[in-house]
């Protein structure tokens, strides 16, 4: 049997050129070796107010454009989060095995806390506890994060080891597997930033995958630097040289070593041109698959249906096993 990958994608903003190098393109990688399940995570975006028409909308556009990156849907069981309702039921169960102090600890939940004060929901406040049962119910082995993520995936194991200290071994513990290489790509501005799907001060931060290529080659043109004028790899003391060429090096596949003799005695702006094209040969492909998909309602709702089925009945053996442990009673 393969050890299961799972892992969650908010349904909420699009993808960038972060999201590819640091997961979506390493999860293409894994699709032979691993059972990998990637879940977009609708139930979870609802933890901050949604426009219904446009939140759908989303959904439907991260499912089709995480297919154009290269997470092929035959390899891949790829679905919503919505489709399978074990994913609420075992969150119920879990919350009764997770204590309010572990959530109050959740740093995620104080920063969401300040940013919606507005709307400090208990959908906010459990939300870790959705995302172990995400995890659990496939019986996961690894589960590719960002740094971000690595706290609430410790709560995840507490949580399973608490639950099968009391039960036996119904869940399988799971290791977060956060990528090397690649894994912090930095804004393109504010190079002491993570580069996030999310900005909303400077678009020129982050490149979507979506852009237009003038967009494309005029943010990376726009790429802070330095002043001495030196094609180095240095992220201590050449943040924004670093971080273009660590973006040129994990699009072509070659190393940092290999990318600072390609670009020796160069310019700046010959390196600037030069990812700009490397990232616009990386998504010309993918947007064409894109817009391929989005218009082909009918082949998309196909693909989430026999998803959705094959991870609802993975999810179903799982909840089954639960139940039985804490003595619901089935019929
Ligand atoms: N919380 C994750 C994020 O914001 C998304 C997520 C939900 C997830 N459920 C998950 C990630 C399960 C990994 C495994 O990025």
């Amino acid at each position: 049997m393969k050890k299961v990958i799972f892992s969650g994608v908010q349904s909420t903003g699009t993808l960038m050129i972060g999201n590819y190098i640091g997961a979506v393109k390493n999860w293409a990688r894994m699709q032979d070796e691993y059972d990998c399940i990637y879940c977009v995570v609708d139930y979870h975006a609802l933890t901050v107010r949604q426009e219904p028409a446009a939140f759908k909308e989303n959904a439907r556009s991260m499912f089709a454009l995480l297919i154009a990156a290269g997470l092929d849907p035959d390899k891949n069981t790829l679905y919503f989060q919505s489709q399978v309702s074990a994913h609420a039921e075992l969150a119920w169960i879990l919350n009764c095995f997770t204590y309010a102090g572990e959530l109050n600890r959740m740093t995620q939940y104080k920063e969401k806390s300040q940013r919606h004060a507005d709307n400090i929901n208990a959908g906010l406040y459990t939300y870790p506890v959705l995302m172990a049962a995400d995890i659990l119910l496939y019986q996961a082995s690894l589960v590719p994060v960002g740094e971000d993520q690595k706290q609430h995936l410790e709560l995840c194991r507490d949580v399973a080891l608490r639950f099968n200290n009391i039960y036996g071994n119904v869940f399988t513990v799971p290791e977060a597997h956060i990528p090397q290489m690649g894994a912090r790509i930095m804004s393109l501005q504010d190079t002491d930033k993570k580069m996030s799907k999310s900005e909303t001060e400077n678009p020129n931060n982050v490149i979507f995958l979506l852009d237009p290529p003038e967009t494309i080659m005029k943010k990376c043109k726009r790429a802070v630097t330095d002043s001495d004028g030196l094609i180095k790899f240095d992220t201590a003391n050449k943040p924004g040289i670093s971080n273009l060429l660590t973006i040129y090096a994990c699009l072509k596949d070659i190393s940092t070593d290999e990318c600072e003799k390609q670009f020796a005695g160069m310019g700046y702006g010959a390196l600037k041109t030069a990812v700009g094209e490397a990232v616009c040969e990386t998504v010309a492909p993918i947007k064409k698959k894109y817009d391929m998909l989005i218009s082909d309602a009918a082949y998309l709702d196909e693909i989430c249906i026999k998803n959705g089925n094959r991870a609802a009945k993975a999810a179903a053996e799982t909840l089954d096993r639960v139940k039985a442990a804490v003595g619901i009673n089935t019929f």
